[in-house]
């Protein structure tokens, strides 16, 4: 069983939580990721890691109250258990010095992001970070990026923080104005990654992106996490999570990710809006 440590609301629908689980802290890196279940009955959900000390044993995930498995998490309390933690699943990202990277975070995107940029910061390069949430209130972990970043910028799609409109069109205006970019690394829902690859693919600038499709056993077995990556197939659990973002198909796996809509409703209940009803 692995204890429950820290259970914090972040913002509306997003907890940060501290998991005692020292031997996935021991050989955790930035990129990785976990498969968590919370009881016998329960589904096995997919987490990125936010931080972790190796020291206390301790992991933090950060995550959004989508559904029925995210909500139950939601309500446990400090000193609560859950059954079962395995990790780290997945190939840590590429850390070395490029020069500048600029990494972004979008929504649930921005925890992955902030040990990526801590260590590339250490690895020498310099960090140009830009996050961005929908609205003002869903912005989350701000300071924590600032800390890691030698620039910052935030937007929101309505312009209630920061500048009003898309992390790609943030990105877009720093590689108009002529600075140099070696690297970019992208995390956040489909369509922002792609969009992402969109501005740098014409530029030539090599982008990172970490691929979140529906997993169900991550050890590669099962088939469900399957994307077309440079013509070829890939599973993401195992050869992912983070590919160059110029050769995925983003389209299909857009419809490959849509395809339990239905079934993920009925778990809720109708005790939850839809991310439309929210907006
Ligand atoms: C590598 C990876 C890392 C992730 N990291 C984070 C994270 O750090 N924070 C966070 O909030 N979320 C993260 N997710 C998404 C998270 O796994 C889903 O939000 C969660 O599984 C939803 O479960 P649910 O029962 O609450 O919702 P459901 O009602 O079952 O589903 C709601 C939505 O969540 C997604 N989802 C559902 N089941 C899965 C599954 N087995 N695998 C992947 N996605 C699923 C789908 O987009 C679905 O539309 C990650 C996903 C992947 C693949
Ligand atoms: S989740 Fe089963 S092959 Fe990747």
């Amino acid at each position: 069983m692995y204890e429950i440590l820290r259970n914090e609301k972040l913002a509306e629908d997003t907890h940060l939580m501290e998991i005692g689980a020292p031997m996935v802290a021991e050989r955790i890196k930035p990129g990785n990721f976990v498969i968590l279940r919370i009881s016998e009955k329960g589904e096995r959900i997919p987490m990125s890691v936010f931080d972790f000390d190796r020291n206390k044993g301790v992991l933090t995930i950060v995550f959004k109250v989508v559904g029925k498995t995210t909500k139950d998490l939601s309500s446990l309390k400090e000193g609560d258990s859950i059954m079962n933690f395995v990790g780290p699943l997945g190939n840590p990202t590429e850390i070395e010095k490029f020069g500048t990277v600029v990494c972004i975070g979008g929504g649930i995107g921005i925890p992955p992001i902030y040990p990526i940029a801590r260590e590339m910061r250490k690895a020498g390069n310099k960090v140009i970070s830009i996050i961005g949430a929908r609205r003002k209130y869903l912005l989350i972990l701000e300071d924590e990026i600032k800390s890691v970043s030698d620039e910052l910028h935030v937007t929101t799609d309505d312009g209630s923080y920061g500048h009003k409109g898309f992390v790609s069109d943030v990105l877009n205006m720093i590689i108009r104005e002529g600075r140099k970019i070696d690297r970019v690394i992208a995390v956040g829902p489909l369509v922002m990654m792609k969009a992402v690859c969109d501005v740098t693919k014409p530029h030539g600038i090599k982008t990172i992106v970490s691929l979140n499709p529906i997993m169900v056993d991550g050890t590669g077995m099962c088939g469900c996490c399957r994307v077309t990556v440079g013509g070829e197939t890939k599973f993401v659990c195992v050869d992912g999570p983070e590919f160059d973002g110029h050769e995925v198909d983003f389209d299909n796996l857009i419809l490959r990710n849509n395809r339990f809509l239905e079934e993920e409703e009925k778990a809720k209940g109708g005790c939850y809006g839809s991310e439309k009803e929210k907006a």
